[in-house]
């Protein structure tokens, strides 16, 4: 009996662990820096512009090579990444978040995180980050995390050139699988819900007409299939470059 158990219980825990098979397993790449020493790095290729300064990123994103970003299906991954090199590596992982692309010369390797400034100095013991910085680049083991932002919700963050017949908003610190599979959006207070397309990095628009009003809620599902509705995200009085709050995260 007891055994059978055990093998059930196994079948269970093996199983559970499968559904979150984004856990994967650790790989070797190379990590360089970016912008000012203690910069925050930029959002730019992912449509978060600044807000990689402000917390809940606080400076922990990277620019990920083609393999990484992939083609904006990467924005919103989440990685855990450690360097062991001596004398200048902790060992210990830091977490950062794909917040833009890196094009080019980062595809000469198969896997190239460039950290912000910030995030790299992060691998480092504690006095050693302007030497670990001074390598310019080194070798890393990366692995793909669950995001977790803490009590932070899923934010809206409007288009600056949304306009009447347009509109497109950057969606931002979604926890867990980290990106969106389908984003529908239902306008003027109501539950009629109509797809959007993610036409780059993490901005997702919807061809609209002067019928087009808030308050809008959200209906969004994650890469590994969850679901969750915002409710009145984004109120009646949006205007284009705002950040609007939702009440909810997975
Ligand atoms: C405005 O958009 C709504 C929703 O897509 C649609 O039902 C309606 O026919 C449109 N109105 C005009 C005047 O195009």
């Amino acid at each position: 009996m007891a055994s059978i158990s055990l093998i059930v219980f196994t079948i269970l825990v093996v199983n559970i662990s499968c559904s979150m098979c984004f856990l994967r397993m650790a790989s070797t790449g190379l990590a360089t820096w970016y912008g000012p020493e203690d910069g925050a790095g930029k959002g730019a290729a992912c449509g978060w512009e600044d807000d990689v300064h402000d917390p809940p990123f606080s400076a922990m994103i990277a620019a990920g090579n083609s393999n990484i970003f992939l083609n904006g299906k990467g924005c919103g991954h989440c990685f855990q990444i450690q360097c062991s090199r001596k004398p200048y590596c902790s060992g210990k992982p830091i977490s950062v978040t794909i917040s833009d692309q890196c094009p080019g010369a980062c595809n000469n390797i198969a896997y190239h995180f460039d950290l912000s400034g910030h995030a790299f100095g992060m691998m480092a013991n504690r006095g050693q980050e302007h030497s670990l910085r001074q390598l310019g680049q080194v070798d890393i083991e990366f692995k793909r995390v669950p995001c977790n932002y803490g009590a932070t919700k899923i934010a809206f963050k409007v288009s600056q050139k949304t306009n009447r017949y347009w509109f497109a908003t950057a969606i931002e610190y979604t926890n867990g699988d980290g990106v969106l599979s389908r984003v529908e959006v239902a306008p003027g207070g109501t539950q009629t819900f109509s797809s959007m397309d993610n036409i780059w990095g993490a901005v997702w628009k919807k061809d609209i007409n002067d019928s087009f009003k808030g308050p809008l809620s959200f209906k969004l599902t994650s890469a590994d299939g969850k679901t969750l509705v915002a409710s009145n995200a984004i109120p009646a009085n949006y205007s284009p470059g705002r950040k609007y709050s939702s009440n909810v995260n997975f």
